[in-house]
């Protein structure tokens, strides 16, 4: 829990609501004993929010990221989840590389609206975004 916050946190990103519940749904990329990626599902009815995506600076550029895309896309339709959302303050070129699509806030489902990820987040700093997965 201690490595996922701080690789979190080096990257900017949200850290503070992270619980060992939380973590069942996340997938790490490990080198020997490090913990050099992550990415975090939050599963609902039908639908889930892809969250806390980070590679650390080391070993970046080397198609970690997009695998824990692809791993977390093959969990959630494991789970039987259609949809997958983020919000991401700037890497929205990359998701939409990987064939996530820009949404209007406007448009997000009650149980996205409803993660403290969305309430963080303020609507000018943030893209959302929606993949069928
Ligand atoms: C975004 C991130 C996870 C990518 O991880 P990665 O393992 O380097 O990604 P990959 O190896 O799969 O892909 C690398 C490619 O993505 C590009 N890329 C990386 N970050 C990008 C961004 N923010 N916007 C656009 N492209 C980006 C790289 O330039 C590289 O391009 P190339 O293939 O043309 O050389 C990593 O840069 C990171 O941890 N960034 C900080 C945290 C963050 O922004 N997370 C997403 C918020 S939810």
């Amino acid at each position: 829990m201690e490595a996922a916050t701080a690789l979190l946190r080096a990257a900017g990103l949200p850290a503070d609501d992270l619980s060992v519940e939380l973590l069942e749904n996340f997938l790490v990329a490990t080198s020997g004993t490090a913990i050099v990626g992550m990415i975090g599902l939050e599963p609902f009815q039908g639908i889930g929010l892809l969250r806390s995506l980070v590679v650390g600076p080391g070993t970046r550029g080397r198609g970690v990221g997009r695998l824990l895309v692809a791993g977390l896309e093959a969990r959630a339709r494991r789970l039987g989840l259609s949809e997958l959302w983020l919000l991401t303050i700037d890497a929205d070129p990359y998701f939409s590389r990987l064939g996530y699509r820009v949404q209007d806030r406007g448009r997000a489902p009650e149980a996205i609206r409803g993660t403290a990820e969305f309430s963080t987040l303020c609507p000018g700093d943030a893209v959302l975004m929606m993949k069928m997965v």
